[in-house]
């Protein structure tokens, strides 16, 4: 079914006292939309997140996981491992993590398989560069990330995903993608899906927009009709600003 949501990717900030605190201000919003709430702290802080927001209407996610079950990957983080705990969601294939460490579509498929097989849902990012979509190729190229990650999958594996469009020329620069990018680019996404597995699969999807989503721009972004959510870095670090974007819907 698709939904509104909006997911917060703290990526590489917060150790446990700043994690602790941004929790507690997170509580004192009040949420006056219908959209689901995700935040993505980091690994270390992972369990102490989801312990204490077990009573709120907050999920704790995570943001990477490897694709192996268990052994010789120092440094790494299993499914399971986020399952022991009780993380049920994990983002994959954010551009950082494409552009820093080498994801490829390949290794993303691996993970999201790995991450199904766990009954987990996956949160799954793409986007084109600024020379892509200067050279008119941004189509192409989100076609290509979705498909090469995500098309050996049964239909009914697309209810345990979540798409995320990040355009990288958008992520962390303040400068968004216009609400009619946006669009286009979710319409276009949906029009890829239906070509593969059809109209529910492609009516069902929840599509996020990604990239400079602020206070002053959700709103716009949100009121186009093939954008669900957002996935948000920055403001997702202000719990003020953060739910004023969980509420521009
Ligand atoms: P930003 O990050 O909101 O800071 O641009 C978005 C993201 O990386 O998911």
């Amino acid at each position: 079914m698709r939904k509104h949501i909006v997911a917060g990717n703290w990526k590489m900030n917060n150790g446990l006292i700043q994690t602790e605190t941004l929790i507690s201000e997170l509580k004192q919003q009040t949420k006056t939309s219908d959209a689901e709430v995700m935040i993505a702290p980091t690994f270390t802080n992972l369990w102490h997140a989801f312990e204490s927001t077990r009573q709120d209407d907050i999920e704790v996610i995570a943001q990477n996981m490897h694709f192996a079950e268990h052994g010789a990957y120092t440094g790494e983080i299993s499914a399971g491992m986020l399952k022991s705990i009780g993380i049920k969601t994990v983002i994959l294939g954010h551009s950082e993590r494409r552009a820093y460490f080498n994801e490829t579509d390949e290794s993303l498929a691996k993970k999201v398989n790995t991450a199904l097989a766990h009954n987990m849902r996956v949160i799954f990012c793409f986007g084109e560069e600024l020379s892509d979509r200067k050279a008119g190729n941004e189509e192409t190229v989100v076609e290509n990330q979705i498909k090469n990650a995500l098309f050996h999958l049964e239909a009914s594996a697309f209810k345990h995903i979540v798409l995320a469009y990040e355009p990288v020329w958008a992520i962390g620069t303040g400068e968004t993608a216009s609400p009619e990018q946006a669009q286009d680019m979710h319409a276009f996404i949906r029009k890829t899906l239906k070509s593969k597995y059809g109209e529910t699969v492609a009516n069902d999807m929840t599509i996020l927009y990604g990239g400079s989503v602020k206070p002053g721009n959700a709103k716009e972004i949100f009121s186009k009709p093939d954008v669900d959510g957002g996935l948000i870095g920055g403001a997702a670090l202000n719990a003020e600003d953060f739910y004023a974007i969980v509420n521009a819907f």
